[in-house]
């Protein structure tokens, strides 16, 4: 049994959460800051700290409300402690250090990346995810600031297998509505611009997938690359512009799909050759841009039965701290708790196992 309270505040959403044995989302209460991010066309760390600053404690304050949970029945504080914005992890870091302290409760400092995938599986994935017939499980972690596979074996033994050597396709998609001058955040308006419109009409590239006649360098099988296909992006804009640089409505329509075609069929190709090669039983996709409806029919579609796809609920997708609370749930199972004075830290380290895999079992 446990209750564990998550907070999250690595880029732009202040979130806290009420978690009960892992999965039972009791609460998850998200304050986005969007608008204050949009006039400047995406995220600025020092702006996303001091409104976590702010936000912090009303949206704690709704959590535990909305559980009908107080401080004092809780059993730990997760709190995301990277990777992300470095000012913005801080906020939240601290405000969930103070609260450990203050109410004597356990600090548990969970990693954002694994959180994404973890979050896949709450609510109704504890038996898919606890089952050693779930592996070896292939993640796919697609967000603003991530594009990555992780491998995750029966034993929690896990390798990232590939990431994006340039851009994460999040940022792919928010660059090029930004260059589209549809707004921010980019994934959402590119997808409603793209609905109806031809996918086919252009084409843009698909770096590293050999899809152009040029070989993959073998190092890079199962890395990503973004940054070509928004550059072709920049060249198709700066040929079909108006004079006023905007691109005509009905051109607009096609480019939306087209990028986007682009985007989703790379990550759907270097998932499902990697998920090939290494027999994987499972792939999860999680993540921002896992809310993508063309993302998620191209999965749902191009999966072979014998793996089962798990995508994670759109509601789980983009930041919330329902994940960290939930993943927290497995570090307070093993009393895996972190020092008082554990500090944030901004880029991926390199994983090489998992807390949710429940090793002993799976040996069984
Ligand atoms: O996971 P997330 O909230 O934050 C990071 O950890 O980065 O992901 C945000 C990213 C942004 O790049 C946003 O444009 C993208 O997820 N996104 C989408 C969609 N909704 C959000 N991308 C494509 N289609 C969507 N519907
Ligand atoms: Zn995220």
């Amino acid at each position: 049994m446990s209750l564990i309270l998550g907070i999250e505040s690595s880029c732009d959403e202040t979130a806290a959460a009420v978690v009960r044995d892992g999965y039972e989302v009791l609460s998850s209460s998200v304050a986005s800051q969007i608008a204050s991010h949009a006039v400047h066309g995406g995220v600025v760390p020092e702006l996303a700290a001091r409104e976590h600053l702010t936000a912090l404690q009303p949206v704690l304050t709704e959590a535990l409300t909305a559980a009908g949970i107080t401080m004092a029945e809780l059993d730990a504080v997760a709190v995301t402690n990277g990777p992300g914005l470095m000012p913005a992890l801080l906020v939240g870091l601290n405000f969930a250090k103070g609260l450990a302290a203050g109410h004597h409760k356990p600090l548990i400092g969970i990693n954002h990346f694994l959180a994404h995938i973890y979050g896949a599986f709450l609510e109704d994935g504890a038996g898919q995810l606890e089952s050693p017939s779930s592996y070896p499980l292939l993640a796919l972690v697609v967000s603003g600031g991530h594009t990555s596979l992780l491998l995750v074996s029966a034993d929690g033994q896990a390798r990232q297998i590939g990431s994006t050597i340039d851009d994460a396709a999040g940022e792919a998609l928010d660059k090029a509505a930004k260059l589209l001058r549809l707004g921010y955040p980019g994934g959402p308006v590119m997808q409603r611009t793209a609905e109806g419109g031809d996918g086919n009409r252009f084409h843009f590239p698909r770096p590293l997938t050999g899809t152009a006649g040029k070989a993959v360098p073998p190092e890079h099988k199962y890395n990503f690359s973004f940054s070509g296909v928004k550059t072709a992006l920049l060249y198709h804009v700066q040929k079909y512009a108006d004079a006023d640089g905007s691109l005509p409505a009905g051109l607009l329509q096609d480019t939306a799909a087209s990028y986007q075609e682009a985007v989703v069929d790379v990550l759907v190709r270097k998932t499902l050759a990697a998920a090939r090669d290494f027999k994987v039983r499972t792939i999860v996709v999680a993540g921002g841009v896992a809310c993508n409806a063309v993302l998620r029919e191209r999965f749902n579609q191009s999966t072979p039965n014998h793996i089962q796809l798990r995508l994670a609920q759109r509601k789980h997708c983009t930041d919330n701290a329902a994940m960290v609370a939930g993943i927290g749930h497995h570090y307070f199972k093993r009393r895996l708790f972190s020092a008082p004075g554990i500090d944030a830290f901004a880029r991926l380290p390199v994983i090489t196992e998992v807390v949710f895999v429940d090793a002993a079992g799976a040996r069984q």
